[in-house]
C-alpha cells in the first residue's frame, strides 16, 4: 500500500496535511530496507501504524511526552517501539541514543515549538546516519506567536524557519569570500535542505565539493593564483590587483558589514 492510502487507512492528519506527497519523494526507495526510524510525537498512534506498516522491515521507534497505551490504541505492532519523554530532555534522549545508535529517518512531529523543534535537531544531528533524512512537520508554528513564533519578523526572529533558512548557507559555505569566515558545525555534513507547505527536509551527507571561484574563502588568492598559472602578464600586476586592490575592497566591505550588524543588532 501506498503512503496516501496508509495514512488514509490510520487516520493521521499527515493525509489532511498532504504531507504523504512530500514523503513519497523521499521515502519510496527505501521502503524494503531495513532502518531505523524514529518519529517524535505519537498521539493515538496513526502514523506509527503507517509507517510500520510501509516500512515493514524497519524498527518504528515513537517517543511521546504523554504515556500511551499501546494496546488500547493497537499500535502494539511487531515492529513498534514506543519511549515516554520530551524532546527537549537532554538525558531522555541520550538514552534513546545510547539503545538504538544512529537513525536513518527522523520526524520531528512533536510540540511544535520553535525552540523545541531548534533544540531537538541539534541534539539529534549527531545521532542521524549519514545520507539519512530528517523531517520537520507543522512549520507554521514558525509565524504563529500563540506556538511561540513570530508573524511579524519573518527574518530575523528566533523561529525554526529561521533557524533553517540561515542553515542553509552551511551548504554553500566553500562558496563564501569572506577571509574571515571561520568553519561552523554542520558545514559539509549537510546534503540539502528543503522547504516545503508546512514541513522541511534536509538530508545529512558529506557536502565538501571545492569551490570554482573561491579558495579557503578567498576568491583574491585564487584569482590570482589562476592568473599566474596561465603565465600571461606580469606576476606583479596581478599581485597588485588581487592582492592589493582586491583584497582591500573586500575589507572595507568586511568592515562595514561588522559595524551594520552590530548597529542593528543581526547576529
Ligand atoms: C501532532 S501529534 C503527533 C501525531 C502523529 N505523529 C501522527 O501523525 O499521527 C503531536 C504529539 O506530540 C506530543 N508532544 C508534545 N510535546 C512533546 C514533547 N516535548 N516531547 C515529545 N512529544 C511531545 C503530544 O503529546 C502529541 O501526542
Amino acid at each position: 500500500m501506498n503512503l496516501e492510502k496508509l495514512f488514509k487507512k490510520y487516520s493521521s492528519d499527515k493525509f489532511t496535511h498532504q504531507y504523504h506527497k512530500i514523503y513519497k519523494l523521499y521515502l519510496n526507495s527505501l521502503k524494503l530496507r531495513k532502518l531505523k526510524i524514529l518519529e517524535i510525537g505519537v498521539a493515538d498512534g496513526s502514523s506509527l501504524k503507517a509507517w510500520s506498516e510501509y516500512f515493514k522491515n524497519s524498527k518504528i521507534i515513537g517517543v511521546d511526552i504523554k504515556k500511551i497505551n499501546l494496546k488500547k490504541k493497537r499500535i502494539n505492532k511487531k515492529n513498534i517501539y514506543f519511549h515516554c519523554g520530551s524532546q527537549t530532555d537532554s538525558s531522555f534522549l541520550n538514552n534513546l541514543i545510547k539503545m538504538y545508535g544512529k537513525f536513518d529517518i527522523i520526524i520531528d512531529d512533536g510540540s511544535h515549538y520553535p525552540n523545541d523543534v531548534i533544540f531537538t535537531f541539534k541534539k539529534l544531528f549527531n545521532s542521524l546516519s549519514t545520507n539519512g533524512l530528517y523531517f520537520i512537520e507543522d512549520t507554521q508554528t514558525s509565524y504563529n506567536h500563540f506556538f511561540g513564533g513570530n508573524p511579524f519578523d519573518l527574518k530575523y526572529s528566533n523561529t525554526h524557519m529561521n533557524y533553517f533558512k540561515h542553515l542553509v548557507d552551511t551548504i554553500n559555505y566553500k562558496e563564501i569570500p569572506n577571509p574571515f569566515y571561520s568553519k561552523k558545525k554542520y558545514d559539509g555534513l549537510i546534503k540539502n535542505i528543503s522547504f516545503y507547505n508546512n514541513m522541511i527536509v534536509l538530508k545529512k551527507g558529506i557536502n565538501d565539493i571545492e569551490s570554482n571561484l573561491v579558495l579557503n574563502n578567498s576568491y583574491e588568492n585564487k584569482r590570482y593564483l589562476t592568473k599566474i598559472s596561465r603565465g600571461k602578464g606580469s606576476n606583479f600586476r596581478y599581485y597588485f590587483k588581487y592582492k592589493i586592490l582586491f583584497k582591500t575592497y573586500t575589507f572595507a566591505l568586511f568592515l562595514f558589514n561588522y559595524f551594520k550588524k552590530i548597529i542593528l543588532l543581526r547576529f
